[in-house]
């Protein structure tokens, strides 16, 4: 029988425009859907008023109403497809238990790296709903503010970039640091990777029942291991959070409008997963063979190339390189064009325009404009 009650908030709560979560589905899209990485950030100056306002970074995460204004700060001024919540992939650790500081001009520093058995068996296991819930707080006031216009999109660090930023204590241009555990002791590191990993199914789960559509894995640092330690340090565990995430999904009925469903003939893919490996462009078949949604593609792969080796089940992110935003507007057309040529032939339903890596602060916002035109005009 039909719920009038059920059907009524169906109706309520449809996403006006779904074209994302279509081309995951590999569904009919009006137009190629769009978001691009870090497009709440510096290169805004509203995002930088703000930013002002708050002595660190951490501040601006941890205050839902803040957060939230400056995740709808891009969607007031570009035509896009999705919004990303405003968090940083480093809240998981620092929920655990790690000292960390956002350093103007050198980054994310843990102040107490992890160095052996005993600091990762003091880490804590995170409730994400107790240890995050200003992430679950700026969500709601994030799905308020976009009153069903586009979906958002929750995200997380996968285990492995998570553990090189807590095992290197800060960025690195080496990894010599997290390379030498991964060879030294490999038995360490992956007890590590399996408590990340525990730790984020629960803050997917809660981001999901906090009102997220689809999700993204972020592998920052998945390409500097070779092949056989980025099956094993990386890849496997993206695999296990995808698995339960779908176990999830399906256990609980869940619908992408955050409602249960009525029927339960659930796959799980409800709420779909993109993994972003950077630098993982020669691991593409890999990468197919874990099943997630979409994947993700930096700018120094062939998209051309990629769509020809990826199963056409499963759906494209990317590519273009974030420094085209340096070029004059003619020269950015180009790109959109070239880059659409590369697709065409191969081309269904299954892409998502983005930028290979997050935007850069120094990017004039009008050259940003001109792309999306460039895209949405296409
Ligand atoms: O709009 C969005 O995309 C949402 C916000 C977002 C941020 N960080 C905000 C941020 C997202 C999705 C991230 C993810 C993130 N954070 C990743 C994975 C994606 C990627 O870019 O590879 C990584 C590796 C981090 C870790 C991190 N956070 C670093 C290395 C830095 C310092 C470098 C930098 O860009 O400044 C951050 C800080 C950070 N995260 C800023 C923003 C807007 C800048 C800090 C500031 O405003 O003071």
């Amino acid at each position: 029988m039909i719920d009038l009650k059920t059907e009524k908030n169906k109706i309520k709560n449809k996403i006006k425009n779904d074209n994302i979560l279509k081309a995951l589905k590999g569904e009919k899209v009006d137009r190629v859907p769009l978001w691009i990485m870090r497009q709440a950030g510096r290169y805004l100056p509203e995002y930088r008023e703000i930013r002002k306002t708050v002595p660190d970074f951490m501040g601006l995460c941890q205050n839902p109403k803040l957060a939230c204004e400056v995740t709808l700060q891009p969607l007031r001024r570009f035509d896009l497809d999705a919004s990303i919540m405003f968090s940083d992939i480093l809240v998981i650790p620092h929920a655990m238990g790690m000292d960390l500081e956002f350093i103007p001009g050198k980054g994310p520093v843990f102040h107490d790296p992890i160095k052996n058995l005993k600091d990762i068996d003091n880490l804590k296991l995170i409730n994400s709903n107790q240890d995050l819930s200003y992430v679950m707080e700026t969500i709601d006031l994030i799905k308020t503010g976009l009153n069903n216009s586009v979906p958002l999109i929750g995200f997380s660090g996968s285990p492995w970039t998570l553990a090189t930023y807590m095992i290197e204590g800060s960025g690195s241009k080496q990894f010599s640091i997290v390379k030498k555990m991964v060879y030294e002791n490999p038995e360490l590191i992956t007890k590590l990777l399996d408590k990340l990993s525990d730790s984020i199914i629960d803050y997917f789960m809660a981001q999901i029942n906090a009102g997220v559509n689809l999700l993204m894995l972020f592998d920052t640092w998945g390409g500097i291991l070779d092949l056989p330690r980025y099956k094993e340090f990386s890849l496997r565990f993206m695999d296990k959070i995808i698995c339960k995430v779908r176990e999830k999904v399906r256990e609980q009925n869940i619908e992408n409008n955050g409602d249960s469903k009525s029927d339960s003939n659930s796959d799980g893919r409800e709420i779909p997963i993109i993994i972003f490996t950077k630098g993982g462009g020669l691991y593409l078949s890999e990468q197919e063979s874990i099943s997630p949604d979409g994947i993700g593609l930096d700018w120094t792969m062939d998209i051309g190339d990629a769509r020809k080796i990826v199963d056409s089940k499963i759906s494209l992110q990317g590519n273009i390189d974030p420094c085209v935003l340096f070029s004059d507007k003619s020269k950015i057309s180009k790109e959109v064009d070239n880059l659409f040529e590369k697709l065409s032939g191969n081309f269904d339903s299954r892409f998502i325009f983005n930028l290979g890596h997050g935007i850069l602060p120094q990017i004039d916002p009008d050259k940003v404009q001109h792309l999306i035109e460039c895209v949405h005009n296409h």
